[in-house]
């Protein structure tokens, strides 16, 4: 995971934004389609049969995207977080990860839903990943299916999460988004079930990303509540980050088996030490997940711009970053037009 064999090669400009933080973390996201309709993310309403997703000429190839990693990597980037969408729907995906694993000195990981990792743990492994996270939001099929609102079965995820387990992708990290009257009272089963099974659990507090979930403060379950639930039941203790400005808090369970995370974006935010860069499938950098624009390097790269182009225009957009949507937000931000999770990565 996040150990210190992870030290970036950076050879080219260290940089650091308008709040002093520097670059760390690049998610790439692959492609903006979906296998799965959740309803805080893809709700069927917006994203229905005629929805216009972007045409594959439209997206990064894989060229494309090596290239920029490796410009980025010289900044200093530790990790890449491969996202979507649902990347591994992406065709070839383990063709790019093989290239992004022989960047010397970067963790390499992915964020999926878990309905294809049955069938692709292997050869994830094989090419190159280190890691992996899978989203769950319950243990039971009524509340899942009216989550994912595809009806896709919990123990197709869960053989997923084992085949991940099995080919090496240690640990692993489960993410369950909570929604309040959705899937609250899956919280408690889940945390039991994955106890002791040397994967991580994480709880994140339901987000107003994009602008067509129809989020509300009401729908939130403060991560304090969470801890408080699960407490009740086995005992948690706070556990150190890894590493400064880690997402999650992580909790250890007293009796020694196993810790959980949560991510507390919406009650406690964590702006002051965020690193993280997106680049979205068609190429735009966001320097923020709740943006509303984002910074067109697929047209630098298409008009044939050298490296130092990329990496003088990297430094530039970084050096003026100032976001900080989490600590700011109120009526007025929730309401923007931001760009949806689904397009620029989770
Ligand atoms: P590792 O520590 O590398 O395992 O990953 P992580 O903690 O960054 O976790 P992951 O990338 O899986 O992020 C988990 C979830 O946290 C995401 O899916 C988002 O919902 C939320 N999240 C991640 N990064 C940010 C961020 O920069 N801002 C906000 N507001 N939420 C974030
Ligand atoms: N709030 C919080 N997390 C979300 N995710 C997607 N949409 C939201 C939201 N509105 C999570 C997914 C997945 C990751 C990519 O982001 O469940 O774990
Ligand atoms: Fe797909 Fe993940 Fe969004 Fe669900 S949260 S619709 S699985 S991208
Ligand atoms: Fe970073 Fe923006 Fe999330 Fe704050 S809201 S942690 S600045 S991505």
């Amino acid at each position: 995971m996040n150990d210190p064999a992870h030290k970036s090669v950076a050879s080219g400009p260290l940089v650091s934004d308008q709040l002093g933080r520097p670059l760390r973390d690049l998610r790439i996201s692959v492609t903006d389609r979906c296998n799965f309709r959740c309803v805080y993310c893809m709700p069927k309403e917006v994203f229905g049969k005629d929805y216009q997703f972007l045409e594959h000429r439209e997206l990064l190839s894989f060229e494309e995207i090596t290239r920029l990693a490796r410009v980025f990597a010289q900044h200093g980037i530790e990790k890449i977080r491969l996202t979507g969408g649902e990347p591994l729907i992406r065709r070839k995906i383990e063709n790019l990860i093989e290239v992004l694993a022989a960047i010397p000195g970067l963790d390499l990981t992915l964020t999926t839903n878990g309905s294809l990792l049955a069938k692709k743990a292997q050869a994830l492994k094989a090419a190159g990943l280190k890691r992996i996270t899978v989203s769950l939001d319950s243990l039971d099929d009524a509340v899942f299916m009216k989550m994912n609102d595809v009806d896709f079965p919990v123990a197709r995820v869960l053989e997923g999460i084992d085949a991940a387990a099995a080919a090496g992708l240690a640990p692993v990290k489960i993410n369950m988004v909570v929604k309040r009257g959705v899937n609250d009272q899956s919280i408690t089963a889940m945390a039991r079930h994955f106890r002791g099974s040397g994967h991580i659990l994480r709880f994140i507090e339901y987000m107003d990303v994009g602008h067509t979930n129809g989020w509300r403060m009401d729908d939130v379950v403060t991560a304090r509540e969470i801890i408080d639930m699960i407490s009740a039941e086995a005992p948690l203790t706070p556990a150190d980050p890894h590493y400064r400005g880690e997402v999650a808090q992580r909790w250890r369970y007293l009796d020694g088996s196993g810790e959980i995370g949560v991510i507390a974006s919406v009650t406690q935010a964590f702006c002051r030490d965020c690193t993280r860069a997106r680049l979205s499938t068609e190429g735009k950098l966001f320097t923020c997940l709740f943006a509303t624009e984002g910074h067109d390097f697929k047209s630098l790269l298409r008009s044939g711009a050298d490296d130092a182009a990329i990496s003088q225009q990297i430094t530039r957009v970084w050096r003026a970053r100032n976001d900080r949507y989490s600590e700011i937000r109120t009526a007025a931000t929730v309401k923007l037009n931001k760009v949806e999770m689904s397009y620029i990565g989770g």
